[in-house]
């Protein structure tokens, strides 16, 4: 299928590295003019450069809802966003009874509170204009459940709350709400994740990856150009008639 979105544009957070990148190369392929939206801005930059005149970059800490409302009336105001992908995320796995206060705040604003605030200040501009798209990124943590990562799982459930909800409301203005939930998603190269990535710290020893890959149908895990293919379609002309669901793209790990 060949997906076109030439005369779009997309705003991408977390667009810089692994996932993100993915999506924000794949959405610029695709015809649209993309905006990375990335606290790590010297990674956003390499990966805007990997495709001349498509690819632009706001530097934000979208933990800091400050930040985000002031960028996200930015936007609004422009009247140019079309497709708003939440894609930026963090979590640090640790038991819940010894999870940091602190911690556990910035997880659910930067993985939930950001989303719904972006989407508050973009879905008004779509809707008037009379097409939109919101595709957020979720996690199967947080449709299956996963040790700890409560706080986080509880955000991206969250997400997916909010996914079902606003497509009910907006599906008549022309805006779809969709999620895409990934399992395991790791780059394949050191180039496409900089300081900002979660997967700088996460080198699994081989014996590791080969145990988790037993647990995956399709013999392997999660690219990032599978995210990206899920995201992009789901942007779509041709996904116009898809909203208020949860797309899972995780190799067969959870079939539910
Ligand atoms: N990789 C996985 O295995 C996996 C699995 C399930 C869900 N997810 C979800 O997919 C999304 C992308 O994950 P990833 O593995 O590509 O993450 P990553 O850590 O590799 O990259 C995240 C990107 O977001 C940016 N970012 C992080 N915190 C930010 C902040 N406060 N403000 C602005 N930008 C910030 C980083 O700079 C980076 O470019 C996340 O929402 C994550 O929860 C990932």
């Amino acid at each position: 299928m060949q997906i076109d979105l030439t005369g779009r544009t997309a705003v991408v957070t977390g667009g810089a590295s692994n996932i993100g990148r993915g999506i924000s190369l794949k959405l610029a392929d695709a015809g649209a003019h993309v905006l990375i939206v990335d606290k790590d801005l010297e990674q956003a930059q390499r990966t805007a450069s990997l495709r001349p005149g498509s690819i632009s970059v706001k530097e934000c800490d979208l933990s800091d809802l400050t930040q985000v409302q002031a960028l996200g009336a930015r936007l609004g105001a422009e009247g140019k966003a079309d497709i708003l992908v939440s894609n930026a995320g963090w979590v640090r796995s640790v038991n819940f009874i010894e999870k940091d206060l602190g911690e556990m705040d910035f997880e659910l604003r930067l993985n939930l509170q950001a989303p719904l605030l972006l989407a508050r200040l973009l879905v008004p501009g779509m809707a008037e204009r009379g097409w939109g798209r919101i595709v957020s990124v979720a996690s199967e943590a947080g449709r299956a459940g996963q040790r700890t990562q409560v706080a986080y799982s509880a955000a991206k459930a969250g997400i997916l709350g909010m996914t079902r909800s606003l497509s009910h409301e907006v599906g008549r203005r022309g805006v779809t709400v969709n999620a895409v939930s990934p399992a395991m998603t790791i780059p394949e190269s050191r180039e496409e994740i900089g300081a900002g990535s979660m997967q700088q710290q996460r080198d699994r020893p081989p014996e590791l990856m080969a145990r988790i890959i037993k647990a995956y149908p399709m013999g392997r895990v999660g690219h990032p150009s599978d995210i990206a293919a899920a995201v992009t379609f789901l942007a779509s002309e041709e996904a116009s008639f898809i909203t208020g669901q949860t797309l899972a793209v995780n190799g067969g790990f959870i079939t539910t």
